[in-house]
């Protein structure tokens, strides 16, 4: 970061980057695939598309807050190093090793450049903290309200436990699709067939929302649940639950 520019803040998601765009720049792909690339659109990446053809990319979820998170992936595929050691050698090509018998990988290459950097990136990634919301970003009372329907008539506490950086991963739990009514076809692609319940952190500066964005707002995310769970949650309920859950 230039002096002058701002404060530097490590982990953040880029929602601008197009990175499909960029990769179907290449002229050794076929037009189809190129297709596909150009899909995709700023913030989001398939990790997968190379392997199973099927196109469903996820958005970019931010790197940091991550410490105490048992499973970094949407679907909960593995820890921090399972995943920069897939994208390290599945996606970026890096000259190292990688095997997962679930999914049908297993490449080795010697020299393994890959895997003795895993535990310095696992410890600077799991360094990166949630920045805290700026002040005057959200209605503390209305946030505080919020808060109780979070754990009462909203059953979200139920799933994103508030004492586990708000997921229940750590108790080895992952969600079928159809419990939060979320697409099924990017876990369908994986080994576990289900998502995990997102950490909750940042979240005003990372829209959209849930693995596919299909949650363009806070409360588009507070509609999808009133609507799948039959929450019945009133118009005040709605909105203080959106003012607590941008004071996380
Ligand atoms: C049955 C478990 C369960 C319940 C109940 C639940 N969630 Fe979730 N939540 C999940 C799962 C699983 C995901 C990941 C879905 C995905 O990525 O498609 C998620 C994702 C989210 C996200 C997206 C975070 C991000 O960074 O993209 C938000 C916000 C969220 N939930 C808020 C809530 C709120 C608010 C409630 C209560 C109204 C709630 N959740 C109830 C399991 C649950």
């Amino acid at each position: 970061m230039a002096p002058g520019v701002g404060r530097r803040l490590d982990g953040l998601p880029n929602r601008d980057l197009n990175v499909g765009a960029i990769v179907a720049l290449s002229p050794v792909l076929p037009a189809a695939v190129k297709a596909v690339f150009n899909s995709w659109g700023p913030g989001k990446y398939d990790a997968e598309f190379n392997r199973d053809g099927i196109n469903s990319p996820v958005v970019i979820p931010p790197a940091l807050g991550l410490r105490g998170v048992a499973l970094e992936t949407y679907t909960g595929e593995g820890p921090v190093s399972y995943w920069n050691a897939y994208v390290a050698v599945t996606q970026m090509h890096g000259h190292g090793s990688f095997s997962d018998p679930a999914l049908g990988i297993n490449i080795q290459q010697s020299p393994d450049r890959v895997t003795p950097v895993l535990p310095v990136l696992r410890a600077y990634q799991l360094g990166l903290n949630a920045p805290t919301p700026a002040a005057g970003s959200f209605d503390p009372a209305a946030a505080g309200r919020g808060k109780v329907v979070f754990t009462s008539t909203g059953r979200c506490a139920s799933c994103h436990l508030p004492a586990m950086v708000f997921t229940d991963v750590n108790l080895g739990i992952l969600h079928d699709p159809s419990e939060t009514g979320m697409d099924p076809v990017r876990a369908s692609r994986l080994k576990n067939h289900k998502y995990r319940t997102t950490p909750l952190r940042a979240l005003s500066q990372h829209p959209p929302y849930f693995h596919d964005g299909s949650a363009a707002t806070l409360a588009d995310v507070v509609e999808h649940y009133n609507r799948v769970l039959g929450l019945g949650l009133s118009d005040t309920q709605k909105a203080d639950l959106v003012e607590y859950l941008k004071s996380l």
